[in-house]
């Protein structure tokens, strides 16, 4: 499929259409890669509107909040499925405890990506290996890391097309969808976390600050990454 022709199909498209579209040429090998963050909610109900066994996955990095896990099982119960979960590989996980104990990430970027790496990338990795379209939940206006991605694009480490239906729509426009739709939302949306990772390396951010501020907070904004989504 050429990537540039479907950028400018879809220019104007609602995501509906695009999901639509992605779902009925690709059935199962479509997924969407869901953290349970408002934006994937959005997707998650958009999806199995159109199709009540679509495929959804989550990756369980062991390190969630708790607020997330309830809303997951919220999810499954609302919508009567049961969202798929990878979980990172019990001995790499063993071995990065060993190396760089079990906060390690706080230390340096290498340590933090490491862990990345073995909760986050390697089970996305086997997710995606049968996938035709991967499905996000990424926005243009979330962070300068994010300003040039296109709607559909290559991604040639996976094998996948990248799909970001909700690339052009802003924070507002999120919310008045899940709340039109009664869609569950994680709770810390609440409590000043617009964008929620793992516990240890996510934190509420006042009015007015960045809405990725609260992710590895620590760290320059150009390494606000964890890999999942590098070019
Ligand atoms: S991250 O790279 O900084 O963690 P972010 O939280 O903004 O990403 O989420 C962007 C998109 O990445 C989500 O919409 C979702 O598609 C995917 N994603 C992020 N974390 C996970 C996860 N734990 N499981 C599945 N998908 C995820
Ligand atoms: Fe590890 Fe933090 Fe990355 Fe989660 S976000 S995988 S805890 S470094």
């Amino acid at each position: 499929m050429n990537i540039g022709l479907l950028n400018k199909k879809f220019k104007n498209a609602k995501p509906e259409e695009v999901l639509k579209f992605f779902l009925n040429k690709y059935g199962e090998k479509t997924a969407l890669s869901s953290s349970f963050g408002v934006e994937d909610q959005v997707l998650t109900d958009m999806m199995l509107k159109i199709d009540k066994s679509a495929n959804i996955f989550t990756l369980d990095t062991g390190r969630l909040p708790y607020e997330t896990y309830s809303v997951m099982d919220e999810t499954n119960f609302k919508y009567g499925t049961k969202i798929n979960v990878y979980f990172p590989d019990s001995e790499d996980v063993e071995a990065l405890y060993q190396t760089q104990g079990i906060n390690g990430f706080y230390e340096s970027i290498e340590n933090r990506k490491r862990c990345c790496f073995v909760r986050k990338i390697a089970p996305l990795e086997r997710a995606l290996t049968d996938l035709d379209i991967w499905v996000t939940g990424l926005r243009a206006s979330q962070s300068v890391t994010r300003e040039d991605m296109q709607l559909f694009e290559m991604d040639e480490t996976h094998s996948v097309i990248k799909v970001n239906p909700l690339l052009n729509w802003s924070e507002t426009e999120v919310w008045e969808y899940i709340h039109k739709n009664n869609v569950p939302y994680n709770k810390l949306h609440d409590q000043g976390f617009p964008s929620i990772g793992c516990a240890p390396c996510t934190r509420a951010v006042k009015d007015g600050e960045d809405i990725r501020s609260g992710r590895w907070w620590w760290e320059n904004p150009e390494h606000k990454e964890c890999g999942l989504h590098k070019k």
